[in-house]
């Protein structure tokens, strides 16, 4: 199998939010995963747990999306500002019944992307919230001046207002944000966006529109019919920067999942050929905005996908607590290889969930934490952020797995760096076979390789007890001469090399 690279050929630039992540008030994500409160025990630094900002910097998070999720539709910001003590109590009633205290909010969202250097993205509710509120909490965090929610945020002990970078209207406002109709969901969205001002035109929020769940092309189409018609929407810079969509790969069906931890082969492979999908949705959808867009000013950001598993036995089914392992890792190596690739459209990925969520790239229990394969694999990927994208592609792909989960053995991508060192992620999902790779840059000679790889077999994961059962390691199983390249990857492994090439 020959990978062809064309080394003079850069396509799109890879913005680093397509490395991006999602924080929800689901579960232990927020409280216990990431906050651990003012008065605990376990190490932090202003209530952020001290060990998991710390492994997140390494992966150099670069937006966090927050608080929601289904939760976004029925949080009301106002409760969680002013005194903790008196902060409002609710229940939570989209994940497990349970108690939030709403001791995490706005002012916390803003420290904890301070303490990760990341950018902000602010979810709003539109469910179950109305315009003045949204309005009024995007005057809360961006003004700066004299006005109410200004003067209510200084109160609250900030007195500069924060850097909020994107704002979603909404989120899966077509379903358990409101069980809306698309065309009204439409109109919903070009009345709210009108009230989330731009109060420094050097730091212009960008709005996000809900986009389809996945493959819903009809929603798509008539949400940007209905925000596209007469009369035609201010043409300035702002009226709609981003179109979410949403996608998870469920290995079986909703009601039946399927285990995170304990699997056959036949279903590691429909997970791949399911995570292959997104390159469908993503194509299917970016037609449908092209023809509103063709130059694509408006960002595609696939801000919640991951697999969903069935939770972990014993746990709160509420929580979607689930374990992480190698092929949830050959899901991520593969879908963020789909994103560089459609790199011109789509500008921001959110996993579906930073912490103990969903695919987690941490989990905790207790002051205990451990970093899960796909942690590894963003870190692997970390190189792809702000590099350009490089014209590559598989000759005689191999092919895997059985019946209608038949897919490709190898997928790629392929970037270049500011400093010129070229980034190729290449994974094996063959379960049980080594794969040899030939790799081939265009003129340039090849002067030094640097790799590195996550290999295990498909089940392996890491546990409280075992934490560093599948990491990343360093690799040699490559030579090079002139402008080729070989490699040998082991069997379900994702690799990553770093090219130097000679000038
Ligand atoms: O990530 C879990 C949930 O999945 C989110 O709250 C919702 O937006 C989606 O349905």
């Amino acid at each position: 199998m020959k990978l062809h690279i064309n080394e003079n050929r850069v396509l799109s630039h890879i913005e680093p939010e397509v490395y991006g992540h999602f924080s929800e008030h689901l579960g232990r994500c927020i409280y216990g995963g990431l906050y651990a409160g003012d008065n605990s025990d376990i190490a932090n630094v202003n209530g952020m747990r001290k060990d998991v900002v710390d492994a997140l910097k390494e992966i150099k998070v670069p937006v966090l999306r927050w608080p929601g999720g289904n939760f976004a539709d029925e949080y009301h910001w106002m409760d969680g500002v002013g005194p903790k003590d008196k902060r409002k109590k609710m229940i939570n009633t989209h994940w497990g019944g349970v108690i939030e205290d709403n001791s995490f909010g706005t002012h916390e969202y803003f420290e904890l992307c301070k303490q990760l250097g990341c950018k902000t993205y602010v979810n709003g509710n539109v469910g179950s919230g109305n315009v003045r509120e949204m309005s009024e909490w995007v005057e809360y965090m961006t003004f700066n001046g004299v006005s109410p929610m200004a003067e209510l945020r200084k109160q609250n002990g900030h007195e500069e207002p924060w850097t909020l970078d994107y704002f979603g209207i909404g989120n899966e406002n077509w379903g358990c944000g409101g069980n809306m109709t698309a065309d009204y969901y439409g109109n919903k969205y070009r009345d709210f966006q009108t009230y989330v001002r731009i109060y420094d035109s050097n730091k212009p929020v960008k709005k996000v529109c809900c986009g389809p769940n996945g493959d819903d092309y009809k929603w798509t189409k008539e949400v940007m019919e209905t925000c596209y018609r007469h009369p035609a929407p201010p043409q300035t810079h702002g009226f709609m920067d981003g179109f979410s969509v949403h996608y998870y790969v469920v290995v079986n069906t909703w009601e039946n999942k399927g285990s995170a931890k304990e699997f056959s082969e036949e279903e590691y492979y429909r997970a791949v050929r399911k995570a292959y999908y997104m390159d469908d949705i993503i194509t299917g959808n970016d037609h449908i905005m092209s023809q509103f867009d063709p130059e694509k000013k408006i960002a595609m950001l696939v801000d919640e996908w991951g697999c969903w598993h069935d939770v972990e036995e014993g746990t709160n089914p509420g929580f979607l607590y689930q374990q992480n392992s190698m092929r949830d890792a050959q899901v991520a190596g593969a879908t963020l290889n789909i994103f560089n690739k459609h790199s011109d459209r789509v500008k921001m990925g959110c996993l579906a969930q930073i912490v103990n969520v969903l695919q987690s790239v941490i989990l905790t229990e207790d002051d205990k934490m451990l970093l899960t394969p796909t942690y590894h694999v963003f870190h692997m990927y970390r190189f792809h952020q702000d590099a350009d994208l490089l014209d590559s592609y598989l000759e005689g792909s191999k092919r895997v797995g059985q019946g209608e989960d038949e897919c490709d053995g190898i997928n790629e991508s392929v970037s270049v760096d500011k400093d010129g060192i070229v980034t190729i992620t290449l994974n094996n999902v063959d379960a049980t076979n080594t794969t040899e790779v030939d790799i081939d840059f265009r003129r340039k000679e090849i002067e030094k390789v640097e790799g590195y790889v996550l290999s295990g077999t498909m089940t392996d994961y890491n546990t409280f007890e075992n934490p560093d059962k599948v990491q990343e390691k360093s690799f040699d199983g490559f030579e090079f001469s002139g402008v080729d390249l070989k490699v040998k990857m082991p069997p379900c492994s994702c690799v990553t090399l770093r090219v130097s090439l000679k000038k």
